[in-house]
């Protein structure tokens, strides 16, 4: 594998972490640039020996400045679409774990990575094993598409019970060790529903041709269903390296110290329907996204503006649904011919929610 340079994006995150630890156990692999937020990055930059490191600020600017070989865009919400947008445009490979701005951006996205012919290699770990289930098969072979959800904390709290959960209950999320507003989505399903959108971005498919299924121990990440009655998944225990690894040595599929399945230690395969009368938000998403348009904007900006209110106690968890629901309503959804309408509709679905957060 020739030496690639690796812009790091969202590199004090859990994406970002475990992330400098595949690259740390692949000499060709290195880090040329670090981002985040607001937390400082002097430690990890002396300690990876990064020269360009940047908190906060546009990351557009970093990124011209490094020419990275590989963007991984693991910053969190609508903050990391300038940066896929930036790796697809110019036909430099983008792992992504963002999935934010495919929801956001998807039809702006999907015309920058036509015109720049790079790679787009997703991170998430059910896209991760879509990607592989689909390689090589021809788009017609393709029957539908499975995404699993390992459903949550409050898979069996009733809609009642969902009223009064609390913010430490719904950050102990049962199978993923993750960053805060994707273990809040997690909870609510708002992530799958994410995801949902992710998937026909990434793969061209069709709402009505990719199903979600409750799949409590996140063994199988996703499945594909092939016209001839076979079906193919990908199974491994849940840890993001693998995922991560996968992206950042494409298509080379390094060596990781990560365990595969132990067949001997038993394994628990069960599936189930989602319920989309307690879990709102995975209908409200597959609705945003059929409607096209910049919904799935507006789906993805009222989702972050109700979770950070639900992680600051402002809401009660059963009211992010509501919220989103509201917003998608009072917003008007027109597609956005640029990045500039684009933030537009970002925001205007954030004040409607800001709006509705002050009158609760
Ligand atoms: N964690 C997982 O297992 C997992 C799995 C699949 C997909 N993902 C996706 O990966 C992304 C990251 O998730 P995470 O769990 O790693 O989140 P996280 O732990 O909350 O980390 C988010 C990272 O983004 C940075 N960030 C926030 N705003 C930024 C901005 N304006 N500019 C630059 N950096 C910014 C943060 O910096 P500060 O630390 O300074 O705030 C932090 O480094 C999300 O889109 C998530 O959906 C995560």
């Amino acid at each position: 594998m020739r030496e690639r340079r690796i812009a790091l994006l969202g590199a004090t995150g859990s994406i970002g972490r475990q992330a400098l630890e595949v690259i740390a156990a692949n000499p060709e692999l290195s880090v040329c640039a670090l981002a985040s937020g607001s937390q400082p990055l002097d430690a990890l930059a002396t300690k990876h020996g990064v020269e360009h490191a940047q908190v906060g600020g546009d990351v557009v600017e970093l990124l011209d400045a490094t020419e990275p070989d590989l963007v991984l865009n693991a910053v969190v919400g609508f903050a990391g679409v300038g940066a896929t947008l930036w790796a697809l445009e110019r036909g430099v490979t983008l792992a992504l774990a963002n999935k934010e701005s495919l929801v956001a951006a998807g039809d702006l996205a999907m015309t920058a990575w036509k015109r720049g012919g790079g790679l787009l290699l997703p991170v998430d770990s059910e896209h991760s094993a879509l990607h592989q289930c689909l390689e090589g098969h021809p788009p017609q072979t393709v029957d539908s598409i499975v995404l699993t959800a390992s459903g949550g904390p409050f898979r069996n709290r009733t809609a009642d019970e969902l009223e009064s959960v609390t913010v430490e209950e719904a950050l102990a999320h049962p199978t993923w060790s993750m960053g805060p507003k994707i273990t809040i989505d997690s909870a609510t399903l708002a992530n799958k529903g994410l995801e949902l959108i992710e998937a026909h971005y990434l793969f061209g498919i069709e709402y009505e041709r990719i199903e979600v299924v409750v799949h409590p121990t996140s063994v199988v990440h996703a499945l594909v269903r092939f016209r001839d009655g076979a079906t193919l998944a990908h199974l491994g225990y849940p840890d993001m390296r693998v995922p991560i690894s996968f992206a950042l040595t494409y298509p080379e599929r390094r060596a990781t110290s990560l365990p595969s399945l132990d067949f001997s230690a038993g394994l628990t395969l069960e599936f189930e329907a989602p319920d989309i009368e307690r879990f709102q938000l995975l209908a409200l998403a597959r609705a945003a996204g059929e409607r096209a348009g910049t919904y799935p904007c507006a789906f993805n900006a009222a989702n972050e503006v109700a979770v950070a209110a639900f992680l600051d106690g402002r809401i009660r968890f059963t009211e992010i649904a509501r919220l989103v629901e509201d917003a998608l309503e009072a917003v008007d959804g027109g597609p956005a011919r640029d990045l500039g309408e684009l933030v537009e509709a970002d925001e205007q679905a954030r004040r409607v929610t800001e709006r509705r957060l002050a009158l609760a």
